[in-house]
């Protein structure tokens, strides 16, 4: 049997989850791939406040998810979570996995510090959106403790949150990778010389 190859030193210190250089190494290349995230009580989409939130439910809003996601040439995977800790499990998984997460972190957007600390920790461009209008709603819900740490927040426009969410998500992942391949370009261009 052969034995495992050794990692080169790189004479640099490792990359830990969190570490915020995770943020500028090398985008993947493949297929963009979108993990998308709810939070409580959207599992009850379709019935659940229909005034507020539509009559979609999660699964229809995950199947439309899933066409757009494919006719980009983008991979989805989704998740729902009624608990806390389970959700900032799924955001570390997503760490291994995706280009960039879409989270609708439903009443955790104005409590959780857990969850906008893993989102920080994992430094994947994030999305948060929400179904309803968070600013035309109660005094509490106009603050959203997680969306500092994303790089939008998309909010009051039903289900169109979600694709307007996974459109701007792609688009932010595919900016980045022309802008790291222009870099890369140059600095080969540069190292010729
Ligand atoms: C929500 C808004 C939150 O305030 C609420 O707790 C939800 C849903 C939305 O999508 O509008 O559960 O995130």
């Amino acid at each position: 049997m052969s034995r495992p190859k050794r990692a080169k030193p790189s004479g640099r210190r490792p990359l830990r989850p969190g570490d915020p250089k995770r943020r500028s190494t090398k985008p993947r290349t493949g297929p963009i791939r979108v993990a998308v995230l709810h939070g409580p009580n959207l599992n009850l989409l379709g019935t659940r406040a229909p005034d507020l939130y539509g009559s979609t439910t999660l699964a229809e809003i995950e199947a439309e998810l899933g066409r757009r996601a494919t006719a980009r040439g983008a991979e989805l995977r989704s998740a729902q979570s009624n608990f806390e800790g389970e959700m900032v499990a799924l955001i570390q998984l997503a760490q291994d996995w995706a280009d960039a997460i879409v989270i609708n972190p439903g009443a955790y957007t104005h409590t959780s510090v857990a969850i906008r600390d893993a989102i920080e920790a994992v430094g994947l461009p994030t999305v948060e959106v929400h179904l309803s209008n968070l600013h035309a709603r109660e005094e509490f819900r106009t603050r959203s403790i997680t969306a500092a740490r994303c790089i939008g927040q998309i909010s009051g426009f039903g289900a169109q949150s979600y694709y307007l969410g996974l459109d701007a998500a792609l688009s932010h992942v595919e900016a980045t990778r022309r802008s790291h391949g222009k870099t890369g370009k140059e600095n080969r261009r540069t190292k010729r010389r």
